[in-house]
């Protein structure tokens, strides 16, 4: 069943019916000012810090569902009707319901008895504020009478202790209203420089309409009623058009007892100017417009975040209230209609942009819409929140990951290299001398999460993962001579280089009694926790170790460093070629010799084929006895997918079957028509020295379900075997588009993968669950773009090498690689996977097209498969 369609023309996805599975979100924003959006107006919005900077309110795990956000209310002021065209928080049964959610964007609106309202929602590039742009119709044949309420409620900035410490903050929320603006100030007394604001334009007419002005712009000038002592009646009452009431108590404008459905305001059809000292304070403003029949009108209300300096926070100096001078033109710009539509066009080219980076035609429309707009935009999106904020994460509980952020970046670096060169230098600045890093750290401060600490013996490699992606896209071989503190310590800087060469360092220093590297508190999957031993409730398995770590290894962690030694192979061996005045000769380099890493990629690979390989498969680990883990040898968890994905990525076993033999066990036993699942057969009990992963339900999770982070890896192997239809298969398994049609199953949207699906044990199998903010979403990226599709970024140029359905006749590209825009075309001519390369009408060797010469802007790729 589908709740909606694809607009592919508008690059939007369109909901059509409110009560979708779960709430299907959106995110507004780019840079700072963020918000999370559900198809039906519900959401909240942050300033950078999903926890730290809480701008609204927000009550994850609610009753109803997704209860409370950005909402507008109509009234009919003749009958004293009221309802939400979001269809929440009333829930009125509307007519032509719509929400498309586009990029960066949503726009919500509906028909009910006759009038039609819709909301385009989104944040300007640069500007750390949202738009509401409401546009309201009278398709009635008689004239309406009408009352417009907007409603938000402020969080005190801190989103958990706003959730938790009530005796504090019941007392501390304080407004100042405007001018019409309501500015909520709690703490600003004190020691915070920043406030948020919510203004609303007067109703101001489309072309063509009586105008009015607002009263921010130079118009009629009014007065607060809080001006000059307290007044219960808006100056704007009385027939003429503007703001005519607003409430910043929560309580006042809902009533004792009511919630967001039936607000006391609303349904009396009269704000009550409520002004909020302590308890909850929200913003509401109160509109009230006549319309006659076809007439429409719009009314622009904005929700902002602004800082002033220290020294200049009050106005008057020494007085308690706001200084205003520095956000009052921001406010007046965009109350302005006119300037609306630019920043809308602005958001537009930008997103153009970005996404014209890659764009590709191919026989299967699930591909096309996900390579060319949603999968991009969801890199986009995670990599901005790493997995801080999201309807499943509640921007309280973790910062940016070392190991997720490494790994956003390879869907992301074509995108923004400059804003990933950002990022690469934050997450080494975080790592430990030691080589190890923490796990997390906090985007506002930007130092590591003492709280989770380190011991995650996979984090250190994905960082050469992620600067290997950077180099490969951008050349910009200047990084690696960049100095980097650690742990933010300043004068611990080394070059950027000598991180890389310690995080391969940090594996080769904790090898286990095999030679397999030890898995510390966890690798990659969190929840195998093979040091824990937890037997105490709520005890955290990330952070609990009560062994000491000295025996159990992971083999998942091997392949990742023959990977990553390989990569570092080549990063040294054209460093070496790149930079003259390279941190390779820097002398307090221990290891500065590409054929270490060669070598000791090639130790390691010996070590996982003589003690990591079980018969069939790849093992998964051992465990802290010695016993392996992810082996037929054992009653449950036999095989578990991460180590046939990654060892044979990193090509062990490529030259002896073994490669090939893991592939089919993991299509015989873990493959499933909703994608493959983690592990097989789930665990059906508690094991003590496996930790998390046995804790979940079978399914679910770590625990069997469809972890879907981890099924690229398994794409591109199968690519690396030459396997383009298997390959392809397991994309369209888990594709979202290509599950659109069984939403009824899937619940989560159609748009964007989720971390996981069930598994097979589950009784729900194939249900969705945490959308939006996965690793799955730059893998999948680099699977189908990278490794099906064949357009590699390489040290030395554009790779060429399409493994793809043998049903295919072909496909085209466009992907602009270091400035320079490449037209690939490709035919197939035969059934294998062999590459002819013609470039700009000259046959090439190898499927590596050379670096064109300088000023060169375009480049013809054709390409002939068989
Ligand atoms: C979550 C974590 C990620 C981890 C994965 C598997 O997605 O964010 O770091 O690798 O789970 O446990
Ligand atoms: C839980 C989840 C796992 C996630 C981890 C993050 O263990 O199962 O997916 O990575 O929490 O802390």
């Amino acid at each position: 069943m589908r709740y909606g369609y694809f607009d592919d023309e508008r690059r939007e996805y369109v909901i059509t019916q409110p009560d979708t599975p779960l709430p299907w979100i959106n995110y507004l924003g780019s840079e700072a000012y963020f918000g999370l959006i559900s198809n039906t107006a519900g959401g909240y919005s942050f300033y950078r810090d999903a926890r730290l900077r809480r701008i609204t309110r927000y009550r994850y795990n609610n009753v109803p569902f997704d209860y409370g956000g950005r909402y507008i209310y109509v009234r009919d002021n003749a009958t004293g009707e009221f309802w939400s065209p979001s269809w929440q928080p009333t829930r009125r049964p509307l007519e032509g319901y719509s929400c498309r959610h586009g990029l960066g964007y949503t726009i919500i609106g509906s028909t009910y008895q006759g009038i039609e309202a819709q909301t385009r929602y989104f944040v300007p590039l640069g500007e750390n504020l949202e738009i509401w742009q409401l546009t309201v119709t009278n398709r009635r044949r008689e004239v309406a009478d009408l009352s417009i309420f907007s409603a938000v409620e402020f969080c005190l900035w801190d989103a958990q202790d706003d959730a938790t410490n009530f005796q504090r903050n019941f007392n501390t929320g304080e407004v100042e209203i405007v001018d019409d603006v309501i500015y909520h100030k709690t703490e600003y007394r004190e020691r915070r420089n920043h406030f948020a604001y919510f203004a609303c334009s007067s109703f101001s007419p489309l072309e063509g309409g009586p105008s009015t002005t607002s009263p921010l712009k130079g118009g009629p000038s009014t007065t607060s009623p809080l001006e000059g002592g307290p007044s219960t009646t808006s100056p704007l009452e009385g027939g003429q058009r503007g703001v005519t009431g607003f409430d910043t108590q929560r309580d006042v404008f809902l009533g004792p007892y009511r919630g967001w459905d039936n607000p006391a305001a609303v349904e009396r059809g009269q704000s009550f100017n409520s002004v909020a000292h302590g308890w909850a304070p929200i913003g509401s403003h109160h509109v009230k417009v006549t319309l006659q029949p076809g007439e429409t009108r719009q009314v622009i209300f904005l929700l902002g975040y602004h800082e002033n300096p220290r020294d200049h926070k009050f106005d008057p100096p020494g007085s308690q209230t706001i200084n205003k001078t520095t956000v009052k033109p921001t406010i007046a710009r965009y109350l302005d209609p006119a300037q609306i539509e630019v920043a809308f066009g602005a958001l537009r080219t930008y997103w153009d942009g970005l996404l014209g980076i890659l764009q590709v035609e191919t026989p299967d429309v699930h591909t096309d819409r996900m390579v060319n707009v949603w999968n991009a935009y969801q890199c986009v999106v995670t990599f901005n929140m790493s997995r801080s904020a999201s309807f499943f994460e509640s921007g309280i509980g973790r910062g940016l990951g070392f190991r997720d952020s490494n790994q956003d970046l390879l869907g992301f670096v074509h995108m923004a290299p400059a804003r990933a060169r950002e990022r690469i230098l934050d997450l080494a600045a975080t790592q430990l001398e030691s080589g190890g890093a923490y796990h997390q750290y906090q985007p506002l401060t930007r130092r590591g999460n003492n709280d989770v600490g380190s011991n995650f013996n996979d984090d250190p490699l994905w960082l050469v993962l992620g600067v290997a992606a950077y180099l490969k896209e951008t050349g910009d071989w200047s990084i690696l001579d960049r100095p980097v503190p650690y742990d933010n310590r300043p004068g611990s800087e080394t070059p950027l280089y000598e991180h890389l060469q310690r995080s391969l360092r940090y594996t080769l220093e904790r090898l286990g009694p095999h030679g397999l590297p030890l898995i510390g508190r966890a690798d990659w999957n969190d929840c195998l926790n093979l040091n824990c031993f937890s037997d105490e409730p709520g005890q955290s398995f990330q952070t609990t170790t009560n062994k000491d770590g000295q025996v159990a290894e992971s083999v998942f962690i091997a392949g990742l460093f023959v990977l990553a030694a390989k990569e570092m192979e080549q990063i040294s061996k054209s460093a070496n070629q790149q930079i003259s005045n390279s941190a390779i000769r820097n002398p307090q380099s221990a290891i500065r010799n590409p054929q270490f890493y060669l070598d000791a990629a090639r130790q390691m690979e010996a070590v996982v084929l003589e003690h990591g390989w079980d018969g069939e498969w790849f093992l998964r680990a051992y465990d802290d006895f010695g016993h392996k883990v992810g082996s037929h040898e054992c009653e449950e968890g036999k095989i578990f997918i991460e180590p046939q994905g990654f060892c044979v990525m990193a090509g062990i076993g490529l030259g002896d079957g073994r490669a090939e033999q893991a592939l089919e066990s993991v299509n015989r036993l873990l493959a499933t028509p909703h994608g493959i699942v983690l592990q097989q057969p789930a665990y059906s009990r508690y094991y003590l020295h496996l930790g998390e992963i046995s804790s979940y339900p079978p399914g679910y999770k770590e625990n069997g379900g469809i972890f879907c982070h981890s099924n690229p890896w398994v794409m591109i192997a199968e690519t690396i075997a030459g396997h383009g239809d298997r390959a392809h298969d397991y994309y369209t398994r888990i594709n979202p588009s290509a599950r659109e049609a069984i939403g009824e199953i899937h619940r989560c949207e159609p748009y964007v993968y989720a971390q996981m699906i069930a598994g097979r044990d589950a009784p729900t199998h194939g249900e969705a669950k945490n959308s939006w903010l996965t690793g799955t979403a730059a893998w999948n990226y680099v699977a189908i773009t990278q490794w099906i599709l064949g357009i590699r970024p390489t040290f030395d140029g554009l790779q060429v090498a399409p493994v793809i359905p043998a049903s295919w006749s072909g496909f085209q590209a466009t992907r602009v690689f270091r400035g320079v825009a490449y037209h690939i075309t490709v035919n197939r001519a035969g059934k294998g996977n062999a590459v002819s390369l013609t470039v700009d009408g000259q046959p090439v060797e190898g499927n590596v097209v050379p670096l064109p010469s300088p000023g060169q802007t375009e480049v013809e790729v054709q390409v002939t498969l068989g």
